[in-house]
């Protein structure tokens, strides 16, 4: 149960919310001052010159708001965005179909762009850099190639691994930026925001209690709002005040530091199989039983970020501040931290 709650991934079932609570223009995205301040001047400076934006990189956890910035930018710079993914685009002839219905200034949005397939990779370069690509007719002794013109569009991927894009892709975005986890007061102004286009009655201090308790995470706080909704229609009359907001939170297994299940599992295993650490990933990821990709994607930014997990050389080790979180400070260590 909690993992449904807790995790960065969109459920199927949230697609439509996640559709209705994403902000249309620049101005309604919370947070990310540095980049949206970056992007601002870039579609100006495009849009004045008749340009479309250069291609960009967006990378960071999952909920942060990667496809949300996307479908912004397409709406800023007054053109459609077409989304695709990684996963999806298995054959280089998929992607010309699409390439070859943009319009003028329009965005292609590649979701976990690092999963494209080599060939598909390499027939975007040309496709990037000279709005061009090369279309494969025939086959056999009869087969040609022919250059197929594009008009001027811009390319977004966006990844959680930043790390696994090759440097050749990597080279042909003009902008990237990674997104960070949100404050506690960007998680609140958008726990006000969404709980206001949802009709849920909340006070201040209750949507400071759920932004305490989402991850950093935008996607995490709509979820729970959501969910604390339902606990207080049949709790509390409906009105989520700190006190109901604060027992629902209990009531789904979220602690006061904003850890799930899986982040207390992952704490503790190193606290008590491994010492408190240095311990490698791979080790870490037996022993709770998860793919490494996803500690290292999903759980690991926010303790570390947190401050509850170091990435040291030798591996990863807790904080004092993770001891303390669980009341194991003082003898573990013969050594200070
Ligand atoms: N800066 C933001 N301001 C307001 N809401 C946001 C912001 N970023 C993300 N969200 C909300 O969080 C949800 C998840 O964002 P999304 O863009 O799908 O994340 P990602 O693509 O990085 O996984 C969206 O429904 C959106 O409403
Ligand atoms: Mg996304």
């Amino acid at each position: 149960m909690n993992d449904r709650f807790l995790s960065t991934q969109a459920l199927e079932d949230e697609q439509s919310l996640e559709g209705s609570l994403r902000p249309q223009r620049l101005d309604e995205y919370i947070g990310q001052a540095r980049m949206k301040e970056s992007l601002r001047i870039c579609i100006e400076a495009a849009t004045r010159r008749g340009e479309a934006l250069d291609h960009a990189i967006f990378y960071g956890p999952p909920g942060l708001g990667k496809t949300t910035i996307s479908h912004i930018i397409a709406h800023e710079m007054g053109g459609s965005i077409r989304s695709t993914s990684g996963l999806v685009l298995a054959h280089a002839g998929d992607l010309a179909a699409i390439l070859a219905n943009l319009q003028p200034r329009d965005v292609l949005f590649i979701d976990e762009i690092h999963r494209l397939p080599p060939s598909v990779e390499e027939a975007l370069y040309p496709a990037m850099e000279d709005f061009q690509i090369d279309l494969v007719i025939g086959q056999g002794p009869s087969m040609r190639t022919m250059k197929l013109d594009l008009p001027p569009f811009t390319l977004i991927g966006a990844t959680t691994r930043a790390g696994s894009l090759t440097s050749p892709l990597r080279e042909r975005f003009g902008l990237v930026y990674r997104l960070d986890f949100y404050s506690a007061e960007e998680l609140q102004l958008i726990v006000t925001r969404s709980s206001g286009l949802l009709g849920v009655e909340i006070e201040p201090g209750a949507a400071a209690e759920i932004a305490g308790r989402s991850r950093g995470t935008p996607r995490i706080a709509n979820r729970l709002i959501k969910r604390a909704r339902d606990f207080a229609e049949v709790k509390a009359q409906g009105v989520l005040t700190r006190e109901v907001a604060r027992d629902a939170l209990t009531w789904l297994g979220i602690d006061d530091a904003g850890f799930d299940e899986m982040d207390r599992k992952i704490l503790l295993t190193i606290i008590e199989k491994f010492k408190g650490g240095p311990v490698g990933v791979e080790a870490i990821a037996a022993a709770v039983q998860e793919e490494k990709v996803t500690l290292e994607d999903v759980y690991e930014p926010f303790l570390i970020q947190s401050g509850y997990l170091d990435r040291t050389a030798r591996g990863r080790q807790v904080t004092t501040r993770a001891l303390d979180h669980f009341g194991k400070s003082g003898g573990l260590f013969s050594q200070p931290l």
